[in-house]
């Protein structure tokens, strides 16, 4: 205990966003070292997930999301990996046991001991723990069932979850697997180091035209990080009884303008229909049940160099709200994460 700190470092809301967030919108502020009280544990932040979806979260948030929106003076949060300093007797903790919990944007986070889950070595390494596959298989196989032979679409297939969900696809026994991206440099990217056959690329002439060069015999499985024009890129490319899951909504999310928290698409009824299209929505936090299963299959697949986890690492946390301005307006590919 005597060489910890007596202050810790954490990343504030300051004004609610006119737009894409920048890292004027948020302030980094020094706070006395908290203080566990009884049945709760000291853990120091290693890496913390720099995502998407905190877009929707400040100042407002989208109805039914499970989490609270975030108003200025609040404290940023989410997925982080740290290393517990002390933990209360009983609670199956140790000092220097690693965890994953929900209380990133912070040096030190003191949470309850049952919110925090120890890491275990089924991953070669910590941060693959914030790796977002777990949303890409358990959309893959619970939602679209993908399987041998299948042609599929990812939208967003160069971000956080699309990264691994277009190598997902192929280790399912996907014959061919197209995504989609923001810039020619991405899509070339995709192809050379995700394992993508094409990418088309958002901005550079109609999906729909793109996507039917793309996968000129049509798309068996959309996953969706996106909505927007890929949705309909990828109805119009869609084969009789296509599977489209949708798992994210980044044309509304990351818009530039707009408030994030919508993302309305016109889609033609008739060719859902006559193509027999089904369409369901996935929520990783409404099936808990994959975990373990993705767990263990993508350690295996770490260990066999079958995937690798594709990640932007940031050093320190001041650089934090310059990082989640630069992953919102597609300067990286993959997960992105700050390392303390
Ligand atoms: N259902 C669930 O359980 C679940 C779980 C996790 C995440 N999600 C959702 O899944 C989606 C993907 O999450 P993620 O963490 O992987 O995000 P992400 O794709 O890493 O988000 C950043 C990327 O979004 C793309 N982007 C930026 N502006 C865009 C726009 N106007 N239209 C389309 N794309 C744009 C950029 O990629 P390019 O430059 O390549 O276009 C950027 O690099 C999000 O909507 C997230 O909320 C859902």
């Amino acid at each position: 205990m005597s060489q910890l700190p007596r202050i810790s470092r954490e990343v504030r809301l300051a004004t609610v966003p006119a737009g894409l967030p920048r890292a004027e919108d948020f302030t980094v502020v020094e706070v006395p070292l908290p203080v566990p009280g009884d049945g709760e544990v000291l853990v120091r932040n290693r890496f913390f997930l720099v995502f998407a979806a905190l877009r929707t979260l400040l100042g407002g948030g989208v109805k039914g999301t499970p989490f609270p929106p975030i108003l200025p003076g609040d404290t940023l949060f989410g997925a982080a990996i740290g290393e517990v300093v002390t933990a209360p007797d009983g609670s199956g903790l140790r000092p220097g046991d690693l965890v994953s919990h929900r209380l990133g944007w912070r040096e030190y986070a003191v949470l309850a001991a049952a919110d925090c889950t120890p890491l275990g070595d089924a991953l070669p390494d910590p941060v693959a723990h914030l790796a977002q596959g777990r949303t890409a298989y358990g959309a893959l196989t619970r939602g679209a069932k993908v399987g041998p032979g299948d042609t599929v679409f990812v939208s967003g297939g160069a971000g956080s979850v699309g990264s691994l969900a277009g190598r997902i696809a192929k280790l399912l026994g996907a014959e061919r697997v197209i995504g989609s991206t923001g810039s020619p440099e991405k899509a070339k990217r995709m192809v050379a180091e995700l394992g993508y056959d094409a990418a088309i690329v958002r901005g550079a002439g109609p999906l729909t035209e793109q996507l039917a060069v793309a996968a000129p015999d049509g798309i068996d499985v959309l996953f969706d990080n996106v909505a927007g024009e890929d949705l309909r890129a990828a109805v119009a490319a869609a084969r009789t009884g296509a599977r489209f899951v949708l798992v994210g909504a980044l044309s509304g999310q990351l818009a530039k303008d707009g408030s994030g928290n919508a993302a309305p698409v016109e889609l033609d009824a008739y060719q859902l229909i006559l193509k027999q299209i089904t369409m369901r929505g996935y929520s990783a936090m409404g099936d808990p049940e994959v975990q373990p299963e993705w767990i263990d299959r993508f350690g295996g697949w770490l260990r066999s160099g079958a995937i690798d986890f594709p990640y932007v690492r940031v050093e320190g946390i001041a650089q934090a709200p310059q990082a989640l301005h630069e992953m919102m307006t597609g300067r990286h590919l993959g997960t992105v994460v700050v390392a303390l």
